[in-house]
């Protein structure tokens, strides 16, 4: 594929190819990740939520400062070892120290904050309250998976005089993680795809006369998916990555996580997160027990520091399970007492160990090669 992958500018910045690292929680994006792939040419993202759960975190003081003094360490890494390129974070709306983390976020100097897991709509609010004076404050990109998100971000946002520098629309029908539609019925539909959404966003913002980048995200994988995205048929200005570079040595997780997904048989299925968003996960030991439970069996995984605004486990404990230590213990490696959340590419990174790719280096530089 010989096609050179054109820049990719948000706000004031720009990067040689438009790729971004998608953040994922918790603690597996980190400084390492994020500055290889800023290193690349793309952006760089750090998964910024859940970073306080540490080995026997077991007070909710403890584990909400972790959150802010980790990701404040992470920031400043990467962007040291990216020698101050462009690295951002990933902030989920639905924990309960977003407007903290959105605080840190901004002193510590991200370039950038993308934000999804329900409707950034305070974060202008929350980056103008805490702007360093001298200092530019980070470039925001909402991330939706449909229009109609998007055109509520715009309208409340234009209250507070901000545009968005971008927008990402990730599609529940690849995307790992949290999915953003309320109904698992809905992962699959055709009206969800980055083919249907993307130029419909494209559309309204041109409406609107707003020239930003709409970036898709959701099974992409190679360059072929990339140029996809960016056809004039789709309308795409850059990609979100993210599955691909699990199994990377510069991913923060376990060997034993990474081993996980390149040696796969199990399906990979859509799961129902305490959260009340599905979510994309391998299904093992844990989401088996998980689904065969009892109404009276109580799934322990330590106690709750109460971390995200609705929680149907915090709620009860005989309901659900607690999503912030099951994915915590996949990344430490206890595999079978968590969620291997993933994309619906999970099942191609043994692909890479066939090829030799082991790092986000390579992944980076066999995406862009002309
Ligand atoms: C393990 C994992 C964790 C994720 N965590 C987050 C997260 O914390 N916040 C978020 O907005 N998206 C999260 N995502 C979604 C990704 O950022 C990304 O948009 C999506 O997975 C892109 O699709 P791909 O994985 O097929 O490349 C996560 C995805 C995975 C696979």
């Amino acid at each position: 594929m010989s096609e050179e992958l054109p820049p990719l500018r948000i706000g004031r910045l720009e990067s040689e190819f438009p790729i971004v690292l998608g953040g994922m929680s918790t603690a597996l994006t980190n400084s390492e990740l994020a500055a290889a792939v800023a290193n690349q040419g793309g952006f760089g993202t750090i998964g910024g939520v859940g970073l306080g759960m540490v080995e026997g975190t077991k007070r909710k003081k403890e584990y909400f400062t972790g959150c802010e003094t980790n990701l404040r360490q992470e920031i400043n890494d990467a962007l040291e070892k990216s020698n101050d390129g462009n690295i951002g974070v990933n902030l989920m709306v639905a924990v309960t120290d977003y407007e903290n983390l959105v605080k840190v976020s901004v002193e510590t100097g991200a370039k950038f904050i993308a934000s999804g897991a329900g409707l950034p709509l305070s974060l202008p609010e929350y980056v103008e309250k805490y702007k360093v004076p001298g200092q530019p404050t980070p470039e925001l990109i909402p991330i939706v998976s449909g229009v109609r998100a998007a055109e509520l971000v715009l309208r409340r946002w234009k209250k507070d005089g901000v545009t968005p520098a971008a927008f990402i629309v990730e599609t529940p029908n690849t995307a790992g993680g949290h999915l953003g539609v309320t109904k698992s019925e809905d992962i699959g539909k055709s009206e969800f795809s980055l083919e249907t959404v993307v130029p419909q966003l494209v559309e309204v913002l041109e409406q609107q006369g707003i020239d930003i980048p709409v970036i898709a995200a959701g099974g992409v994988w190679d360059k072929e998916d990339i140029l996809k995205s960016l056809s004039p048929k789709v309308g795409a200005k850059g990609v979100q990555i993210s599955t691909r570079f699990i199994a990377t040595d510069e991913c923060n997780a376990s060997t034993a996580f990474k081993e996980r997904h390149v040696d796969n048989n199990d399906p990979i299925i859509v799961i129902k997160s305490p959260v009340g968003m599905p979510g994309r996960a391998i299904e093992n030991s844990f989401i088996r027990r998980v689904n065969e439970k009892t109404p009276e069996e109580n799934i322990d995984l330590g106690s709750c520091v109460n971390c995200l605004r609705v929680c149907a486990h915090a709620k009860d404990p005989f309901a659900s399970f607690c999503i912030i230590r099951a994915l915590y213990n996949v990344r430490v490696g206890d595999i079978d007492n968590g969620v291997l959340f993933t994309g619906s590419n999970g099942d191609r990174l043994k692909e890479d160990r066939e090829k030799g790719i082991h790092s986000a280096r390579q992944i980076m530089q066999e995406l862009t090669k002309k």
